[in-house]
């Protein structure tokens, strides 16, 4: 039995200090070891100094380290490794080593392993600070409605409908409320009892997507669309469900709402490819954000770790870049340990999350990142890369060496169209996102078939312009299918993309305005605030990353992407919370990451400034269902 134990040694601010490591044998026999690998977000440069040991090399997280020859750990001894120059001061405990594994004559031996520590003089609290004050107000709305007027309270009721059209509305919003809530008490019944409350819904002519709700002796449920009479509809539900559930809540008897959203896009997106996650769960994620009045999924297919979406005539693409394992081209990367992760989607399994997200409102936008993060389609693909490429010519930001896909390569293009055929034929929506983010500056530096495809298309040679020309090649084949581009502020750059793309502004705040005024709709995801892989406080003891900052609630529900921009070119289109999922290994992990967050975001994206208030929120927030 082997334990990797680790600390921070923030000695030499130069290199960002060091790692070390200690491997003790804590069983009863000796273990001869060859080879030490383990995965972290806290990596070693390239300069990287290693005592006690021989660094025998790093693919991204994953890290070997080589034992003295003929070494054996005897019972009750640990080996002492010490790394020096690495990437990053780390800030939270998950920045460590998450899993660990030795070679032992050829048989792999799993270790279990030590949190990282605080090192000397670092802070341990806060940690996440979520209120849970009593509501200023007995009614559960969240979003809070444009404007509110409701002044008398009584108990819980059980809706009723009325007749044919709001009885086939309410069971559709009843079903979705068991899904969420299974062990809830019922909120909807068809039998006139005396605490149920008549429920009837009319159409009349409102702002897009907006409703009304008159309670009195009935509730009278007013919409001019689909979306407003299912948003009008979920708002009793909410109203009925917080009143059934906690005592604190009660069902106005007398008051009027009339509503409708800030914003068109009210985002949630998921990366499935650094940690995957399976249909069922999305569709109970796509259940969550429809109770929120969300309406944008936006499903993070592909990265270097993974790819997870299925492409017709592509077997490869799911099965090798799917994988991640010991002697398979792809590597463990995360929590995962040696024996990797498996996970990819069926075409059927996709169709069923968009026809659900769908029926809910919500509109499935697929990305598929081009033309950086591609190790995994590369590994199922080798014969797109560029042969005369020298190896490992340039790393990525998370230390991928040559990971952009070449478009000077003729088969890169015969797969492209593959891709996007599947991609219109799988995805309804008006929308693809290509990605186009965080392609090194170096990237096809020495690749003499992508230096020879820029020259034909009269573009410089730098990464920025190449990239920027590609992704227009790209955005004309998606045109051709009868869709837009959409992708990451980075194809503003370059030389940009046509204007019609709508673009996410990510880096920073001022990129919303900046895209705005160059002419792009936008969509703000700034990773200060709406990154949910943000940690949530300073403290030591929180998960998360920390390279767009820390991310606290108060400061993420205070954020407002619109402050101080024009109101009304049209052109910032919502807001939306981003789940990178790099420490996202668990629903336990994405709970306590995402929520109240992405409640929060929400919020954002549909509530009026002059409306919000974080006391409020902070109360209600508890009340809103999670993964
Ligand atoms: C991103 O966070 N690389 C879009």
């Amino acid at each position: 039995m082997l334990r990797l134990e680790q600390c921070y040694l923030p000695d030499d601010p130069a290199t960002n200090g060091a790692l070390r490591l200690r491997l003790f044998n804590v069983g009863d026999q000796p273990v001869a070891i060859d080879r030490l690998s383990y995965t972290s977000l806290l990596r070693p440069n390239a300069d990287v100094v290693v005592q006690g040991g021989t660094f025998l090399g790093r693919f991204a997280n994953k890290v070997d380290i080589g034992a003295p020859d003929g070494f054996e750990l005897a019972p009750g001894q640990h080996w002492e490794i010490t790394l020096s120059s690495l990437n990053i001061v780390p800030r939270t405990r998950t920045l460590g080593a998450l899993s660990a594994w030795v070679m032992s004559k050829g048989e792999v031996i799993d270790c279990t392993v030590g949190d990282l520590p605080p090192a000397n003089g670092i802070s341990t609290g806060p940690i996440k600070d979520w209120p849970n004050p009593d509501p200023e107000l007995p009614i559960c709305l969240l979003p809070w409605p444009k404007h509110f007027d409701c002044a008398t309270y009584g108990p819980a009721r059980l809706l009723r409908p009325v007749d044919d059209q709001a009885r086939a509305a309410l069971m559709q919003i009843a079903a979705l409320h068991k899904r969420l809530f299974p062990a809830g008490a019922d909120i909807v019944t068809l039998d006139d009892r005396a605490d149920s409350i008549a429920l009837r819904t009319q159409a009349k002519t409102l702002p897009d997507d907006g409703y009304e709700i008159d309670i009195g002796t009935e509730v009278t449920v007013s919409f001019g669309n689909a979306h407003g009479w299912r948003h009008g509809l979920i708002a009793v539900a909410q109203i009925a469900h917080a009143a059934s559930s906690d005592p604190r809540f009660r069902f106005p008897t007398s008051g009027h709402i009339q509503d409708s959203p800030r914003h068109d896009w009210r985002g949630v997106h998921l990366d499935v490819a650094r940690n995957f996650m399976g249909a069922d769960q999305i569709k109970r994620l796509l259940d969550i954000m429809a109770w929120h009045r969300m309406n944008r999924f936006h499903w993070h297919l592909t990265d270097d770790e993974a790819w997870r979406l299925p492409i017709k005539g592509l077997p490869e693409l799911t099965d090798v870049g799917g994988t991640r394992g010991l002697g398979q081209p792809l590597t463990p990367q995360y929590a995962e340990g040696s024996k990797g992760q498996r996970g990819s989607y069926s075409f059927q399994e996709v169709r069923d999350i968009v026809a659900h997200g769908l029926s809910l409102g919500i509109e499935t936008l697929p990305e598929v990142d081009l033309p950086g993060h591609n190790t995994a389609l590369l590994a199922a693909l080798p014969h797109l890369a560029d042969s005369d490429e020298q190896s490992e010519s340039y790393h990525s930001i998370q230390g991928y060496p040559n990971n952009a896909i070449n478009p000077g390569m003729p088969e890169t293009w015969v797969v492209l169209e593959q891709i996007f055929d599947t991609l219109a034929d799988l995805f309804p929506f008006t929308h693809v996102h290509l990605g186009g983010d965080e392609v090194d500056e170096a990237s096809w530096s020495t690749s003499p078939k992508a230096r020879a495809w820029a020259h034909e298309k009269h573009v410089q040679a730098s990464a920025a312009t190449i990239q920027s020309a590609f992704m227009r090649d790209c955005q004309q084949m998606l045109q051709n299918r009868g869709r837009q581009l959409a992708g990451w502020d980075e194809c503003a750059d370059g030389g940009g993309v046509d204007p019609q793309s709508i673009l996410f502004a990510w880096r920073s705040r001022e990129k919303i305005a900046a895209l705005m005024q160059d002419g792009y709709t936008v969509v703000a995801t700034p990773g200060q605030h709406y990154y949910l892989d943000m940690a949530q406080g300073e403290g030591w003891n929180n998960p998360g990353l920390v390279w767009a900052g820390i991310s606290p609630l108060q400061a993420c529900y205070d954020y407002d992407a619109g402050a101080g921009l024009p109101d009304d070119t049209g052109k910032l289109a919502g807001v939306q919370a981003c789940m990178w999922s790099e420490l996202i290994d668990c629903t336990a992990r994405f709970n306590y990451m995402a929520f109240p967050r992405l409640s929060a975001v929400a919020e954002a994206g549909w509530t009026p400034v002059s409306q919000k208030s974080w006391p409020r929120f902070a109360a209600l927030s508890h009340l809103m269902p999670q993964l």
